[in-house]
């Protein structure tokens, strides 16, 4: 195995009995804190105990407009913050989805397995086609196939992700299932993995929505390089509710959501957090969360920064991930293509 930069060895020398997780994230804008709650935290914690794969989606990430270069800068920036914030590259193989077409492949033979009305019914795609009336493209309305063959190319069982992606979780796991059926058995049917904490967080502004890193209102989201100014701020403006004290209620979205920040950045349980904050107001409380990110935060930022700064290390690290993944995919694909009828090349 190369030294520089360590990736799991090819599937026979590891010969691996671990199961297998897969996740990604789009390239569409810096990471929020929500999805470093909902997914990353989690890829990091699971990636000792499972086979793990992680990818930077860059062909979901073009069902939006983008401008070439900030795609191309971003989808480095957010493979940084993968390794910043814990992903092991010597652990774990991690690529861009880009690198590894097997993923575009499978995905045409899996539409031709889609019902039209199964990708009509995902709220994804309603949410976001509502939101850029002007560019309904049919890879937005394709894009959770395109998911579906992420997972499947490398017969993933479990994948890491937040609440709003379980249902394209449910369309893959029956993709599965029906190609299984129509040909042969071939295809690991995957689990979601969502966290019972920090599944959905929520916006700061408004919260009974999803942060989101597309909001518009900038202090509705807390991104992972914010400065500690940004998020103090943020946090201190956060939209609670007319109360007073400081308990986990969800019918108090604002509360509720800032208690979860502040757990999942301190370690503390909900029972804790009532206790440190009973007879204390919101400004005290606020304060307390502000600083208990900011303290978390920083040093992931500290080492985005470093790391960010050695692109040619960083692409290496990817090359070299996707090569690994590449080596898993077209078995798989082989395998698919000979099933589904294609003569062989
Ligand atoms: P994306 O890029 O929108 O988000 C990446 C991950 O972060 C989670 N997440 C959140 N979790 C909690 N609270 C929030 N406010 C929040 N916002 C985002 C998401 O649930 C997700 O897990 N379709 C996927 C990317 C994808 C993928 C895959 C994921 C493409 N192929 C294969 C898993 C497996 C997406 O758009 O995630």
């Amino acid at each position: 195995m190369k030294a520089t930069v360590g990736i799991l060895p090819p599937m026979e020398e590891a010969k691996t009995t671990r199961k297998v997780i897969l996740s990604g994230m789009q390239p569409t804008n810096d990471l929020t804190i929500g999805q470093y709650c909902g997914a990353l935290r989690n890829w990091v914690d699971l990636q000792h105990e499972y086979d793990s794969l992680f990818c930077v989606v860059d062909l979901h990430a073009i069902t939006v407009r983008q401008e070439p270069a900030k795609l191309r800068r971003r989808t480095l920036d957010v493979a940084a913050m993968y390794i910043a914030a814990g992903i092991d590259p010597a652990v774990s193989t991690l690529f861009v989805q880009s690198h590894v077409p097997e993923h575009t492949q499978l995905s045409w033979i899996l539409t031709c397995l889609t019902g039209f009305g199964e990708c009509s019914r995902m709220t994804q795609f309603k949410d976001k086609s509502a939101m850029h009336a002007d560019n309904v493209n049919v890879g937005l309305f394709t894009y959770p196939i395109l998911m579906a063959a992420d997972i499947l190319i490398y017969n993933a069982d479990l994948v890491p992700v937040g609440e709003d992606q379980r249902q394209h979780l449910e369309l893959t796991r029956n993709l599965a299932e029906r190609f299984n059926f129509h040909y042969s058995p071939t295809f690991t049917v995957p689990e979601p993995f969502i966290p019972k904490v920090g599944a959905k967080i929520m916006s700061l502004q408004e919260p009974e929505k999803k942060m989101s890193k597309s909001d518009p209102n900038e202090r509705a989201t807390i991104f992972m390089v914010d400065t500690d100014d940004a998020i103090r701020s943020k946090v201190k403006r956060a939209v609670t509710d007319s109360g007073t004290d400081i308990v986990y209620d969800e019918k108090r979205a604002g509360v509720a959501n800032l208690m979860t920040l502040y757990s999942i950045t301190t370690g503390k349980t909900t029972a804790e957090i009532e206790k440190e904050f009973s007879g204390l107001g919101y400004a005290e409380f606020k304060e307390a969360v502000g600083e208990a990110i900011v303290a978390f935060l920083g040093p992931v930022r500290q080492r985005y920064t470093e790391l960010r700064a050695d692109e040619d290390a960083l692409r290496a690290t990817l090359r070299q991930g996707a090569e690994a993944a590449r080596e898993r995919a077209r078995k798989v694909l082989r395998k698919v293509y000979k099933k589904t009828g294609f003569v062989e090349f």
